[in-house]
């Protein structure tokens, strides 16, 4: 499974990315307003710390202005994936730009049936929305299980993208099913290394080895 961090601040995704595990970003414009910054300075910064895809989604509700939109953010770089919502608007974007040849990643999917028509639409990406879900009193983990089943019936190319995760459990849940890429903020991924037993052993072998009073180096 594929690691995006959903984020526009640039440490975070520095620190990540010399991990050498991350894979992509995805972005969107409320982590753009939170992050102060200029959207398009941003972004270019961005897609130049990773290799993998960065989300950078168009704001326009129809498909002129999109296209439009779509047109000034893949400028920035190979390696932008343009993020539209799942809309009629939004779904002709993306089979005009991935006919193009265009990544595009459609967000805000909540239902298998819209996950079946951003792939017909050629999506690179679909995104549901798990943590929204659940907020909601829906198992977000029950759609990634229908798109996973709807997509492999079809051998759609489209990739299951994981968004809205708030734990640990969802990245566990995600890769359980098969889900092709996840994107979590970085505090997520930070927990994804951590383990009380892990750390309980090194404190154990550290003060073993100082005992035997030797070095490596
Ligand atoms: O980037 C889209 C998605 O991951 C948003 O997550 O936490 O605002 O529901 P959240």
């Amino acid at each position: 499974m594929k690691f995006f961090v959903d984020t526009a601040e640039i440490e975070p995704i520095r620190e990540l990315a010399a991990t050498g595990l991350l894979d992509g970003v995805t972005t969107n414009p409320s982590l753009i307003a939170k992050s102060g910054r200029d959207f398009m300075e941003v972004t270019r910064e961005i897609c130049g710390i990773v290799d993998g895809p960065v989300s950078a989604e168009v704001v326009a509700l129809d498909h002129a202005t999109m296209m439009k939109e779509a047109e000034v953010l893949r400028k920035i770089a190979d390696n932008v994936c343009i993020k539209v919502p799942l809309t009629v608007d939004g779904l002709k974007t993306c089979k005009a730009l991935t006919g193009e040849g265009t990544m595009v990643n459609v967000t805000l999917c909540f239902s298998a049936n819209q996950a079946l028509l951003a792939a017909k639409a050629g999506a690179t990406f679909i995104s549901p929305f798990v943590g929204r879900h659940d907020d909601n009193g829906v198992d977000g983990m029950d759609l990634i299980e229908d798109i996973r089943l709807i997509y492999d019936n079809y051998a759609f190319e489209t990739e299951i993208l994981v968004a809205s995760v708030r734990h640990v459990t969802h990245v566990l849940q995600a890769a359980k099913i098969g889900a092709d890429v996840m994107t979590a903020p970085p505090k997520v991924i930070h927990d994804l290394f951590k383990h009380v037993l892990t750390d309980k052993g090194i404190e154990g072998f550290m003060a073993d080895w100082a005992k035997t009073g030797q070095s490596i180096l």
